[in-house]
């Protein structure tokens, strides 16, 4: 590989003619800059300098290989050329928690002003909201606003969690429940409780240790991790960290360059990974506003003379790499190319649910991705009657070889039974897991494991179902769940945790 100096790399520092150094070697980025997820400013304003600490504080060390093309990489740099004190590039400064910052401070009127928010010790956390509501104020505000934001409106955000419920419960009484076995299989693997911890982008938004911890607390806890294409740390590093015994499954984007997605799969298949979630209901990410106007607000600084709508930068580049043009032939091919079960996440109705089922798939994940696509889209326990109701009726005996799982508001131990209920094998939680990270680490995320089992332990036992094969559609009333009528008790937890939308007038 070509050896080349600092002196010549810095003549390249214009966008059109844009050369960087990154942990020693030398990229021509003149092109990739245009689509880079972070904005281009970030990379055309450092041009022709080494910018190994900026991007080695945000990205996992196999980026570059998949999101580059091997000629994008020109040489490698001579060290002596490089002076720290005028070439290097120094990594962002550690941003400051929300709780910190002015602009997240508590209205006056809530607390007395000499008041200093304390951090809860781990153990006063009892659920998943409160876990949120640490996280809201021990996370900065790019990962706050990142992980909290929906689409739009965020209707279907809320609706997620609102939508359980209109689901009421109808127990069952003396029956023998002094041993409660929480335990599924989920695609053939054992699990300590039907639910699985869903791929979320960038864990280390959340904490230094992003996937790695969560994967080693899904080892601790029994429950099956799965590692998502867009992560912080690098594929080899996840699958580093797995236990003995323990399971991952694996997310996928599909790229619009496919011998990257064909690569990617073959690495997932290499590494162990045992199923595999393809992403279908993000051809295009939603616009999240709360999160667009973090980056508006923080990139004023260093975009001289931007527009506002450069705001919206950050999604549309990030969709760069997710390939819009994937369809129903395209799965096809992608069970041409690996030999495991592939699983559609982001189903919406029981039509798209057949369809998989006819494909071959190995199940689906009914999803709103969270309330982050479309707002307004129905919430995944909604979907999921129809969707069973039209396998039931395309072949009774379809449960012999499709699993169908529901992602997006599961926030207790009774949402979970109501999923198994209505026909779910195991549900996928998503925010709990990064706010649970953020508050407290892979400790946190291990506790909310817990209580999850906590809860679910509990509702099984006062509903008469002493294991996860006993939870029935009887079990149930869900007549309510399509006709939308507010739910009757309104719920102080999520209300109070839930960080409203602001009008720009208010920010
Ligand atoms: C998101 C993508 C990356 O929802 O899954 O932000």
């Amino acid at each position: 590989m070509r050896k080349i100096t600092m002196q010549e790399v810095e003549r390249h520092n214009t966008p059109d003619d844009c050369w960087v150094v990154i942990n020693g070697k030398v990229y021509d980025l003149s092109v990739f800059q245009k689509e880079h997820p972070g904005g281009s400013p970030i990379i055309t304003n450092n041009a022709g300098k080494d910018v190994s600490n900026l991007f080695n504080d945000v990205h996992p060390e196999d980026i570059v290989e998949r999101l580059l093309t091997p000629e994008a990489c020109v040489g490698v740099v001579d060290m002596d050329t490089v002076d720290p004190a005028i070439h290097v590039v120094a990594g962002k400064e550690k941003a400051l928690p929300r709780s910190q910052q002015q602009s997240s401070a508590p209205a006056e009127s809530e607390v007395p002003q000499d008041r200093q928010w304390q951090k809860p010790p781990i153990e006063a956390m009892l659920n998943t909201f409160d876990f949120e509501s640490v996280a809201s104020r021990t996370m900065t505000e790019e990962g706050w606003g990142y992980y909290s934001s929906g689409g739009d409106d965020e209707i279907t955000l809320r609706e997620n969690h609102t939508a359980f419920q209109r689901i009421w419960l109808k127990p069952r009484i003396l029956v023998n429940v002094k041993n409660i076995d929480l335990t599924t299989s989920i695609l053939g693997v054992k699990s300590s409780l039907p639910l699985y911890l869903s791929a979320t982008a960038l864990g280390k938004l959340a904490d230094e240790e992003g996937e790695l911890a969560i994967s080693r607390a899904a080892a601790s806890s029994e429950v099956i991790y799965m590692l998502p294409t867009l992560s912080s740390f690098s594929l080899d590093e996840m699958l580093g960290v797995r236990q003995p015994g323990q399971v991952q499954f694996g997310q996928l984007y599909v790229n619009s360059q496919r011998g990257r997605t064909e690569e990617y799969v073959k690495r997932l298949e290499d590494g162990g990974v045992k199923a595999i979630f393809v992403t279908v209901d993000a051809p295009q990410l939603g616009r999240r506003e709360k999160d667009m106007r973090n980056k508006f607000t923080k990139s004023t600084d260093v975009q001289k003379g931007d527009d506002v709508k450069r705001s919206e930068g950050v999604a549309r580049a990030i969709s760069e790499f997710i390939d819009p043009s994937l369809c129903w032939d395209d799965i096809t091919w992608l069970k041409g190319i690996t030999t495991l079960p592939i699983i559609l996440k982001g189903v919406g109705c029981g039509l798209d649910t057949v369809l998989a089922y006819q494909m071959g798939c190995d199940g689906v994940v009914l999803s709103n991705h969270g309330g982050r696509q479309l707002d307004t889209a129905r919430s995944a326990i909604e979907i999921l009657p129809e969707a069973i109701a039209a396998l039931d009726e395309h072949d009774s005996n379809w449960r012999s070889r499709f699993e169908v799982f529901i992602d997006g508001g599961i926030r207790r131990g009774s949402d979970v039974f109501k999923a198994i209920a209505l026909g779910a094998t195991a549900v996928g939680i998503g925010r709990p897991v990064l706010y649970s990270l953020a508050a407290y680490g892979q400790a946190g995320v291990e506790r909310m494991c817990s209580l999850f089992k906590d809860e679910l332990t509990m509702v099984m036992r006062l509903m008469g179902t002493p294991t996860i094969a006993d939870i029935s559609e009887d079990h149930v009333l869900y007549s309510n769940l399509m006709t939308h009528v507010p739910a009757q008790a309104r719920d102080h937890l999520q209300l109070d945790t839930y960080e409203p939308l602001r009008p720009v007038s208010r920010i």
